[in-house]
């Protein structure tokens, strides 16, 4: 029986000359697997060192050993041969030509719900409106507070929210944009017009919820502005953003902080009213919240509802682009997923 050692001699000479006939990474990745790779010959022998008695475990292991750091090493400087060389190839053997065209960076382009925030900023700047922002860590005061929503209000549990847990100073994150209102109102006399988009943050997770989304605010207040002016602006509003002529209704609803209080549907895009699974059969998609300003938030500011009269709307982002891109699933928009991304 031949020894063990000479075995390996021969291996190792053997999965040398592989090595260096290798001609590209695939070759060498073969030579590997056939010599001393986890399933390779130089491994076969080291599982039988165990069997063997002391003193020969000791000499053949270190000879096996040996072997392979051998074949190991001629495999890195071959691989960085190989690729070293490829590289070259791929650059056409010259490090450095200057007549070259420069290689553009790849461009990216802005997030689908950052165009469609842009979109609807934008048509509103257009009709006169000034763009605000605030804090997504905001005060329960402004969040709720001041909104007319108290402490124990049980519009709050339509909305809750991430508390965060600083001693003494009663942060949220803010559940929608409607704190800009007050924030601006705060800050500036009417006449204001503001459009606000921005953040906002729920516990509710599912194919139409994420825990963080996207609203974009709008308000204005001046001496005399009407719920028929809320009507006509956002009628203009759905005509620039879906189509013109296409159907809108307002439904009675009810928020804390306007009254009356409205929902704007559009008429569903999808199906074009005739009634679908997006549309529930309904023929509408509700699309906003809406209506005049409570009087009892100007008293939280300061304005004088004898003065001033204001409307405020709110509208969900996600909700929008997932209407007029057909998604079905809000989570694609965060899952960062380049291949759907890139349709956009
Ligand atoms: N803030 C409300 C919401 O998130 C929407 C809204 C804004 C309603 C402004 C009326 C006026 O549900």
């Amino acid at each position: 029986m031949t020894d063990p050692s000479d075995r390996l001699r021969e291996l190792q000479e053997a999965g040398l000359g592989a090595i260096s006939a290798a001609a590209n990474e695939s070759d060498l990745l073969d030579a590997k697997g056939k010599y001393f790779g986890k399933k390779g010959a130089v491994s076969d022998i080291l599982r039988t060192v165990a069997y063997l008695p002391a003193e020969e475990k000791k000499r053949i292991g270190a000879a096996a050993n040996a072997a392979r750091e051998a074949l190991e090493s001629a495999f890195d400087a071959r691989l960085s041969e190989i690729r070293e060389r490829e590289r070259a190839a791929r650059e056409g053997g010259d490090p450095l030509d200057v007549t070259l065209p420069g290689r553009a960076p790849a461009v990216g382009h802005r997030h689908p719900i950052s165009s469609t925030m842009f979109e609807i900023v934008s048509i509103f700047q257009r009709l006169g409106f000034s763009v605000r922002g605030g804090p997504e860590i905001e005060k329960d005061y402004y969040n709720f507070e001041a909104l007319n929503i108290p402490k124990d209000h049980p519009a709050r549990d339509m909305q809750d929210t991430f508390y965060m847990d600083w001693p003494g100073m009663d942060l949220v994150l803010r559940t929608h944009t409607s704190p800009i209102q007050i924030r601006t109102m705060e800050a500036m006399r009417p006449p204001v017009r503001v459009i606000a988009p921005g953040a906002v943050y729920r516990c509710d997770s599912d194919v139409t919820h994420s825990p963080m989304f996207h609203q974009v605010e709008g308000f204005a207040v001046d001496g005399g502005a009407t719920m028929a002016d809320l009507k006509g602006l956002l009628t203009e509003f759905c005509g620039m953003m879906f189509g013109s002529g296409l159907p809108l209704r307002f439904r009675p609803s009810f928020f804390p902080f306007t009254e009356p209080s409205a929902e704007v549907d559009i008429r569903c895009v999808i199906c074009k009213g005739s009634g679908c699974r997006v549309c529930k059969d309904s023929g509408w998609l509700e699309i906003l919240g809406c209506g005049m300003i409570d009087p009892a938030v100007f008293g939280f500011v300061g304005y004088d509802p004898e003065e001033h009269t204001g409307f405020a709307f709110g509208m969900g982002v996600e909700r929008i682009a997932m209407l007029r891109h057909g998604i079905a699933d809000i989570r694609m928009f965060f899952e960062n997923d380049i291949r759907f991304l890139s349709q956009f």
